[in-house]
This record gives structure tokens, C-alpha cells and sequence, in this order.
């Protein structure tokens, strides 16, 4: 039998992660038990058999794995409401919230709590995240269940919570950089003839080949580079010209300058 989840917060994450749960065949709907205060925007998973409930002590009653998906400035009011609701030796906790390290929720429940933070992306909404997770007080078995949980939304790896804020930055502010080198691709695409539809197919499905294909043949980009490269060529010209007008660098900068923010001001 599958362990019942508790999911305090159904906005879009929270929701995409019990979509991905239930499409995967990762838990039974009724084993699933989401939570806000508005439960009107539920009614699609409770249609599917997912319980609603706008009440969070209800959720952690039902369930032993509950998955923290409110905004941060929500969870210490929340948790303090569940504390007494909560018993170490049954429920485990995994947050899915920017910036609330381990020792916030700490503060508020003590040590003795098994607790995960994981950082997913919004392709968890197709089963497609990159999710990086930490832990605390967590037996091989836990682990491999959170590990189980995350891998059904795409794919996971276990980091120290000090890279927490850098998996923000690469993992799921990333997925904005991507599209934002997609969108250039299209309004190249267009310039040198395409519509615009068929620029956005073109660029998206070839970014997406490129990824599988270092994903699938663990090769370094430079390996790849290097087959589509023929010298005199017209690919290394417009490598070229890229790297003089600053591409790699102004990745790598812009990539420093989320994590400066969010270590500075969040
Ligand atoms: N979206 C992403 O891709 C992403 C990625 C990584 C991490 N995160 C993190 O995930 C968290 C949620 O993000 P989101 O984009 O899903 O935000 P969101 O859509 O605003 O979802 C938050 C939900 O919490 C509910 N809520 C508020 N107060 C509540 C309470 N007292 N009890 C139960 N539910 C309550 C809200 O619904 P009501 O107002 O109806 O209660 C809302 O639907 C954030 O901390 C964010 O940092 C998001």
C-alpha cells in the first residue's frame, strides 16, 4: 500500500506535484490529501480522487509524508498551527519552498523532525524537473523514498543545503534562462526566414535534443560542438561571433548575479 502524502499548499507547484504523483502511478489519489485555503481551485484533483481539505491539521492527521508547498512568509504561522499535530516518530517533512532553510523550520518544530528541502523546477508539471534535495535526520530508507517521490517528476540529485541557493540560481531561475535563449533562437529564426511557429518547434526541439544527447551520452558540450563544427564553416563563424559579442560570459555573469541576489537579499 502506498504512504499517504499530505500536500499543505495546492497553488501551482503543489498541484503539479500531485498531478505528476498520481499520473506516475507513484501513489493511489486517495492517498493524496492537498490543502489551501481556497479549495475551489482543487476541484480538478478532487475529481481524479484526491482529497481537499482547507485544513491543515487535517492533512497531517491523515498522512505521515507531508510536502511544505506555501509561499516562505507563510510557513512559520502554518507550522506553529500543526506543531501539535506533528510527532517525529511518524511524520516526515519535505519543503519545497525558496530560501527556508532547515534550521527555520527548526526553530519552530525542534530537532527531532526528519526533514528534506528539494528544489524543483517548473517542468515538474511534466514530470520533467531537475529537483536537488538535502536532508536532515534521514535513514537510508526515507531517503530512497524521497529520492522514489521525486524521481516520478523527473530527475533528482542529493546536494549539501549550502548549494541550496546555487540550485535555485542553475536548476530552477535556469529554466527562465533557457527560454530566453530559445526566444532568441525565434526571433532569429524569423529573421533568416522562418514563421513564427515554426522557428519556436525548430529551436525548442533542437535545445531539447542537444540536452538529451549530453544527458543520454554523458559527453562534454565541447565533444558535441566539436562534430558540428567543420572548419571554415559556417556553425564556428557564428560560434565565433557570439563569443566575441560576450555569450558565454554574459551567461556565467548572469548566472553570479541571481546567486549575489538571492544570497544577499532573500
Ligand atoms: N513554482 C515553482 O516553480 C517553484 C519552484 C521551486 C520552489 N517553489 C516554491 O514553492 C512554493 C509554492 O510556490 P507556488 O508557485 O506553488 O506558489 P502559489 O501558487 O502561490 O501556491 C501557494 C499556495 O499556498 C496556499 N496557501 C496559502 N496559505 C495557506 C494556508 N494557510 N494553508 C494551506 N495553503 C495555503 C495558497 O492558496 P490559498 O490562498 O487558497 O490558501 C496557494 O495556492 C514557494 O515557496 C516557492 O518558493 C516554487
Amino acid at each position: 500500500m502506498s504512504k499517504k502524502i499530505a500536500i499543505i499548499g495546492g497553488g501551482n507547484l503543489g498541484t503539479a506535484i500531485a498531478e505528476g504523483l498520481i499520473n506516475s502511478g507513484f501513489v493511489l489519489p486517495e492517498h493524496i490529501i492537498i490543502t489551501k485555503r481556497n479549495i475551489v481551485t482543487l476541484k480538478p484533483l478532487e475529481e481524479k480522487g484526491v482529497l481537499i481539505s482547507n485544513n491543515n491539521m487535517e492533512a497531517a492527521n491523515y498522512a505521515d509524508w507531508i510536502i511544505l508547498a506555501v509561499k516562505p512568509f507563510q510557513i512559520k504561522e502554518i507550522l506553529q498551527q500543526l506543531k501539535p499535530h506533528l510527532q517525529a516518530s511518524r511524520h516526515k517533512l519535505v519543503s519545497v519552498m525558496t530560501g527556508v532553510w532547515i534550521k527555520d523550520l527548526q526553530e519552530v518544530l525542534g530537532s527531532d523532525f526528519t526533514l528534506f528541502r528539494a528544489m524543483p523546477n517548473t517542468a515538474i508539471a511534466i514530470q520533467q524537473s531537475i529537483t536537488c534535495i538535502c536532508k536532515h535526520k534521514a535513514s537510508d530508507d526515507e531517503s530512497n523514498y524521497v529520492i522514489d517521490l521525486f524521481n516520478k517528476l523527473g530527475k533528482t540529485v542529493f546536494i549539501e543545503e549550502k548549494l541550496m541557493d546555487a540550485s535555485t540560481v542553475l536548476g530552477a531561475c535556469g529554466t527562465a534562462f533557457a527560454m530566453r535563449y530559445i526566444r532568441a533562437n525565434i526571433q532569429g529564426g524569423i529573421e533568416i526566414g522562418f514563421d513564427a511557429a515554426t522557428a519556436t518547434l525548430i529551436a525548442a526541439q533542437t535545445v531539447k535534443g542537444a540536452a538529451e544527447l549530453l544527458l543520454t551520452k554523458h559527453t562534454h558540450p565541447e565533444q558535441e560542438i566539436d562534430k558540428v563544427t567543420t572548419p571554415k564553416g559556417c556553425t564556428i563563424a557564428g560560434l565565433n561571433e557570439m563569443e566575441h559579442q560576450g555569450f558565454s560570459s554574459s551567461l556565467i555573469k548572469g548566472i553570479v548575479t541571481s546567486y549575489k541576489k538571492i544570497v544577499t537579499d532573500m
